[in-house]
């Protein structure tokens, strides 16, 4: 635990479901006061908020298109009513859908820019507004992924949306560092969460995802939550504009593993 998270706010997007959800119950175990964001999934909300309270903090859900302004607008006010401050935002809401890209309609381009990082964007936007207003130190922690360095067949809408995230959350690390903001992405690699459960339930397809990580295991959504936890807290006061890669070594190269090449 991080004693100086006790009683700090944060703001989770996507948090009613994987890796946000974990992130919620964490912080919560931290007893901090969390933001429960969610577009659709009401249900996974209010059960992430009983995790949150359940492990010893507050929670509040809010429904919220991190997509448009209007949405992370409203997110930072019912932020600022229930808990009247913010110290965390965490930009964690993301999409993904397989497709050759010769296939890929403008549609599904769209959708996953428009979440993965155009609302990183919003959410960042508003973020920072309300620390550079307020005089505030502040801390932004960006979903990414290893395909913000790994191409990815099948997902160019994906991949670009996190190589874009790679370079926006080191530009705005720089431009607000001055200002005692922090910003810092986690890159997960193979996580087990409803975004690939399916996948993972299947043990050969287990199995071939397994051997492209050194660690030869999928990761659990709270080993991602414990890299949050320490990027929200004191412990990681002199590291900004990183991408902390949370993967079993997935960015390593695992074909040269057998010492072929
Ligand atoms: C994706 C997962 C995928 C993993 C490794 C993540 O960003 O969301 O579906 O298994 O990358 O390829």
């Amino acid at each position: 635990m991080y004693k100086e998270l006790e009683g700090k706010t944060a703001v989770v997007t996507g948090g009613s479901k994987g890796i946000g959800t974990a992130i919620a119950k964490r912080f919560g175990t931290e007893h901090m006061n969390v933001v429960v964001n969610y577009f659709s999934d009401s249900k996974g909300a209010e059960e992430a908020v009983r995790i949150i309270e359940e492990a010893g903090g507050k929670g509040v859900a809010v429904q919220a298109n991190i997509g448009e302004e209007s949405g992370v607008k409203k997110l930072l006010d019912q932020a600022l009513e229930f808990f009247g401050s913010i110290d965390v935002w965490v930009n964690n809401a993301g999409v993904e859908n397989r497709s050759a890209t010769h296939e890929l309609s403008l549609d599904d381009w769209n959708r996953i820019i428009t979440t993965n990082l155009t609302g990183v964007f919003l959410g960042s936007k508003v973020a920072l507004q309300y620390f550079t207003d307020n005089e505030r130190k502040g801390n932004i922690i960006n979903m990414s992924s290893v395909h913000e360095q790994i191409p990815w067949p099948g997902f160019a809408n994906y991949a670009a949306s996190k190589g874009g995230l790679k370079l926006f959350t080191e530009t705005i690390a720089m431009e607000y560092g001055k200002r005692n903001i922090r910003v810092n992405n986690i890159g997960p690699g193979a996580i087990n969460t409803p975004i690939n459960s399916d996948k993972f339930l299947d043990p050969l397809q287990y199995e071939e995802t397994a051997r492209m990580v050194p660690m030869h295991r999928i990761g659990k959504p709270e080993e991602v939550a414990a890299a949050a936890a320490w990027l929200a807290s004191d412990e990681s006061s002199y590291v900004t504009g990183i991408t902390l890669f949370v993967d079993g070594g997935m960015t390593l190269y695992p074909a040269f593993q057998d010492g072929k090449g």
